[in-house]
């Protein structure tokens, strides 16, 4: 998938680095963990985190090359991103990602979970690296969110009575923690004021809620073929998700499949029909808008430039992908 590549046109050259040096950073300590890693940083996948950092640190070093520091941060995200997605793909049992087979369908369970583990280790010590306390903090905070929204998810499947808040929640913990803290750690690295970097956390926030929102309405309009990865999962697998819940409000009967978990044949079918005759679409899309625009409130407080700019733009592209 190539996507957003003009929007990113500012850190085109830092991203081709980032690619070369992801590859090296995983190192060779043991050739399966070598494999698995390899894999998935070469199938490679939107690089929306990495992009982000990177466009944050051009656009509040204005005058300035962004440093080693920048970089390695980029480098980190994307790391942890990786190794929540391994995770993620054994907990949801997915067979392909990033338009190939996942880590746990080519090694094994056993081998997965001990890839993610090992590289959100590594992503620690490359962060505990840059020696900046504060910087060290804001991800490690990330790496216990991903983790406590993958077991929230896992505690709430097939509950009917979730709420939109506590969905929402769950997607700050598995999606929208990572780039907000990441953003905020890219000003605090240019040693931006703190009143920025709580806007760029905020940015991250939205920007992250809307994108998980979107993916969430892919899931019931999108294909594998597109996306890289298989849709129509959540509902199946008793995810419910923002499309669902505001189904739920119109269509009574929807309550009672998602209680029996789509036991009886025909069930899902049934569920996915009501919840494409409800407005649980059109209302998700309402919300991921809602959060782009706040996103973009939150980032035009930096001074003008192309960064900034493609920063603003990445909202609306976030929307864009539903059409
Ligand atoms: C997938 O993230 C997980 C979600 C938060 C929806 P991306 O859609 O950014 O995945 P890649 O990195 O491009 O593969
Ligand atoms: C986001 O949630 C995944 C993580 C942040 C780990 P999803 O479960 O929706 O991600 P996909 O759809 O598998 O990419
Ligand atoms: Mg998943
Ligand atoms: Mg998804």
């Amino acid at each position: 998938m190539t996507p957003a590549t003009s929007l990113f046109a500012p850190v085109e050259a830092d991203l081709q680095i980032l690619a070369d040096n992801l590859k090296q950073l995983v190192g060779n300590r043991h050739p399966i963990l070598y494999a698995a890693a390899e894999h998935l940083f070469g199938a490679g996948g939107k690089r929306i985190r990495p992009a982000i950092v990177l466009l944050i640190s051009r656009a509040t070093m204005l005058n300035k090359d962004i440093t080693a520091r920048h970089r390695r941060l980029a480098e980190i995200t994307e790391m942890i991103h990786t190794a929540s997605l391994v995770h993620d793909d054994v907990v949801d049992e997915s067979s392909v990602r990033r338009g190939v087979p996942t880590v746990h369908s080519l090694f094994g369970n056993r081998i997965a979970v001990l890839a993610g583990d090992f590289l959100f280790a590594q992503s620690s010590w490359y962060l505990a690296n840059l020696n900046n306390l504060d910087v060290v903090k804001l991800l490690s905070e990330v790496i216990m969110d991903l983790a406590a929204g993958e077991i929230q998810q896992g505690l709430n499947r097939f509950d009917a009575s979730l709420s939109t808040e506590t969905y929402l929640q769950k997607s700050y913990y598995k999606t929208a923690s990572l780039i907000a803290n990441s953003s905020k750690a890219a000003g605090l690295i240019s040693e931006a004021s703190l009143e920025t970097a709580e806007h760029l956390h905020s940015y991250g926030r939205h920007l992250g809620l809307s994108f998980q929102i979107v993916d969430d309405i892919l899931d019931f309009t999108s294909s594998t073929e597109t996306l890289g990865k298989p849709v129509g999962s959540d509902l199946k697998s008793g995810n419910l998700t923002a499309p669902a819940l505001y189904a739920l409000e119109e269509k009574p009967d929807l309550e009672a499949l998602i209680a029996r978990e789509f036991a009886q044949s025909g069930d899902l079918e049934q569920a996915l029909a009501l919840i494409h005759d409800s407005r649980g679409i059109e209302r998700a899309k309402e919300l991921a808008a809602h959060h782009a625009k706040l996103a973009t409130e939150h980032i035009s407080i930096l001074d003008p430039s192309e960064s900034r700019q493609a920063l603003m733009d990445l909202t609306g592209h976030v929307l864009s992908r539903l059409y």
